[in-house]
């Protein structure tokens, strides 16, 4: 099958981002929010995410403002009646998504797919509320996604070989390199890089070192981008908390036990940049 046009719900950070990628791609794509004022936001940040590109060189004003032309922004689900791939980006919740799920079934053609970009929810359960569940799956994507190479594609127990054929071509054409990963809590790089980020957080708050040399360690010492201090908050705390949460709930398994201190960061309102504090303070910057 091909995939002429692109369907995306939500227009935050992630939800952005792939309707930014899909339609630079030359996708057009259709993003969907649930009020106006979230989806001018989203479609304004895009904006300015795309004006940064021409700024550095990498893209004329005339393909920019392709760019744009390609996005329809809505408030209804309708407008997916025509894409071939929609792929959900919305609110980290299982019974929402649920919700969604059943919609877009309900509303896209027989053959278009049906995607998740879900961090560590079951994608099965996601497909099994549709009428189509071997045409659903996983495409996980990072943050920020204009930058971050890697989609993690998750095949569930009934996804069909065929689809996930077709979402390789897909994030190929997209410029995504691609994994393929098992329906398992956290995927491949949730699953490793929390209970590295978990680890941390014990040893910050056992004392190991201060929050600026254990970021400073893994920045110099082994070449990661971002200190895990630095990409906690970058994350955002919460995200963070709800992923450890949901893995831990399904696995049961210890190494996923969200630490004290993020608990209480969470509830203290500390979430990161996004609130500008976190394990840092942002609000200078
Ligand atoms: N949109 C478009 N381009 C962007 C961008 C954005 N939001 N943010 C950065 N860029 C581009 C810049 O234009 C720049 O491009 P050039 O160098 O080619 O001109 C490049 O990315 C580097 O950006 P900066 O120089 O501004 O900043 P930096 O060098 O400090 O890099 C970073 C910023 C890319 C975020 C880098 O720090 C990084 O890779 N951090 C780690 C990010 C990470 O681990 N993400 C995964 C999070 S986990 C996740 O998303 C999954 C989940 O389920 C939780």
């Amino acid at each position: 099958m091909e995939i002429k046009k692109v369907g995306v719900v939500g227009c935050g950070l992630m939800g952005g981002g792939i309707t930014e990628v899909c339609a630079k791609a030359g996708y057009p794509t259709v993003v969907l929010e649930v009020k106006q004022e979230f989806l001018d936001k989203g479609l304004t940040n895009i904006r300015t995410s795309l004006e940064r590109v021409v700024k550095r060189g990498r893209m004329t004003e005339e393909e920019k403002n392709a760019t744009l032309g390609r996005i329809k922004g809505t408030l209804s689900v309708e407008d997916f009646s025509d894409c071939d791939l929609v792929i959900e980006a919305a609110i980290e919740n299982l019974a929402e998504k649920k919700k969604i799920f059943a919609d877009l079934d309900r509303v896209c053609p027989p053959h278009a797919f049906l995607a998740s970009n879900t961090s560590c929810l079951s994608i099965l359960d996601m497909a099994m509320v549709t009428k189509r569940p071997n045409q659903v799956l996983g495409l996980h994507f990072f943050s920020p996604v204009p930058v971050m190479q890697l989609v993690e594609i998750v095949q569930t127990l009934v996804t069909s070989d065929e689809v996930i054929k077709t979402a390789e071509q897909f994030c190929k054409s997209i410029g995504k390199q691609t994994v393929l990963c098992k329906d398992t809590p956290g995927f491949i790089a949730n699953r490793l890089a929390m209970v590295y980020l978990v680890y941390v957080f014990r040893c910050y708050e056992q004392g190991l070192a201060t929050k600026e040399d254990i970021d400073k360690t893994m920045r110099l010492g082994l070449n990661h981008p971002m200190g895990p201090l630095e990409l906690s908050d970058f994350i955002g705390l919460d995200v963070i908390y709800y992923i450890l949460s949901a893995m831990y709930e399904e696995t049961k398994d210890a190494l996923f036990a969200p630490p004290i201190i993020l608990k209480k960061m969470v509830a203290a309102g500390h979430l990161g940049r996004k609130t500008g504090k976190g394990f840092y303070d942002h609000k200078q910057s």
